[in-house]
């Protein structure tokens, strides 16, 4: 008996550590588990995608960026002020997301800002688009095979701390993602990163100062804050505002912070400023599109003085 006891246990282990050491996700043949577990992500044919959006990119420049720059909703005007060296309409990639929102252009701009060579990303999609989260940091993730080894990350974000007004910027020190699905479920793709990745200092600390310094130097008001990110689209509720307070945000945003842990798992330098557009809900009348949009546009020429003084100052 005691014999039949360590038998079961020996291979009870042994299943519990075939688990754990699967490429793929396993399924029991219970009908309920199989109706839980539905991960449809198959690295090899995601790694083949990015190769293919490379290769069409490819085809059309040689252009090695160094620096990668999201530009978030209503920011895209800064890319009318940069030196094109060559531009793609992220729908001339097949295989490319399309954004589906006013105010994100979708083409990517290769450029020299300050010296640096540049991959800009005018426009993004989000998650609240309908795409697989992995779709949502496949433009970053084709950047950084392309070459780019540093990310400049940008968006509109709400207030939840009460000191920021509209208008401010915010360097993002920390973030909170656990309302959003992770950009790394499902099989690793080990030939980007490691399956586990450490996100102690996301966020690059000599970036930030360069920031900083720059703000500095021409009267930008600029805080560290700590974002959280949620799917949208709608906007949250005033008791999600309090909610998020209390867990220790100080802004809210629907993109960024899976962009920061998909940078982080291919090994990129994180550098991520974001505009106040508005007070979070519950902290003012009432939140649009439209003042989000025209907020950003107010804040354009301020947010440009920061990345290109960034991208200067950078090495
Ligand atoms: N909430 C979420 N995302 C946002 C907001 C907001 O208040 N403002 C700009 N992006």
């Amino acid at each position: 008996m005691k014999k039949l006891v360590s038998l079961c246990l020996a291979l009870a282990l042994m299943a519990a550590l075939c688990g754990c050491a699967a490429d793929k996700p396993q399924t029991s043949d219970a009908a309920t588990r199989d109706e839980v577990v539905e991960v449809d992500f198959d690295a090899d044919d995601y790694y083949a995608r990015l190769e293919r959006c490379v290769q069409q990119i490819r085809e059309k420049t040689d252009f090695v960026p160094d620096v990668a720059l999201v530009l978030g909703s209503g920011l895209g005007d800064y890319a009318d002020s940069v030196k094109i060296v060559a531009e793609i309409p992220y729908s001339d990639i097949q295989g490319f997301p399309v954004s589906t929102v006013a105010g994100h252009d979708g083409t990517l701009i290769f450029c020299e800002i300050e010296g640096k060579k540049v991959v800009v990303m005018n426009g993004r999609v989000h998650y609240y688009e309908g795409y697989d989260i992995h779709d949502v940091v496949l433009p970053l993730r084709v950047t950084h095979l392309l070459g780019a080894k540093t990310v400049v990350l940008t968006n509109a974000v709400g207030a939840i701390n009460a000191d920021y007004s509209v208008g401010d910027f915010v360097l993002n020190v920390d973030y909170i993602s656990s309302f959003v699905p992770s950009p790394l479920v499902g099989e690793n793709i080990d030939k980007l990163g490691d399956r586990f990745v450490d996100m102690s200092d996301a966020f690059d600390e000599e970036l930030n100062g360069i920031v900083e310094k720059v703000a500095g130097e021409n009267n930008i008001p600029i805080h560290r804050g700590v974002m959280v990110q949620t799917t949208g689209p709608q906007y949250e509720s005033p008791t999600e505002i309090k909610m998020f307070r209390s867990l220790g945000a100080d802004t809210v945003g629907m993109s960024t912070v899976v962009e920061t842990i998909a940078a982080r798992h291919m090994g990129m330098r994180v550098c991520s400023v974001s505009c106040v557009t508005n007070m979070a809900a519950g902290m003012q009348e009432k939140i649009s599109h439209e003042e989000v949009q025209s907020s950003s546009n107010d804040a354009a020429k301020r947010f440009a003085v920061l990345v290109s003084g960034l991208l200067k100052n950078m090495v």
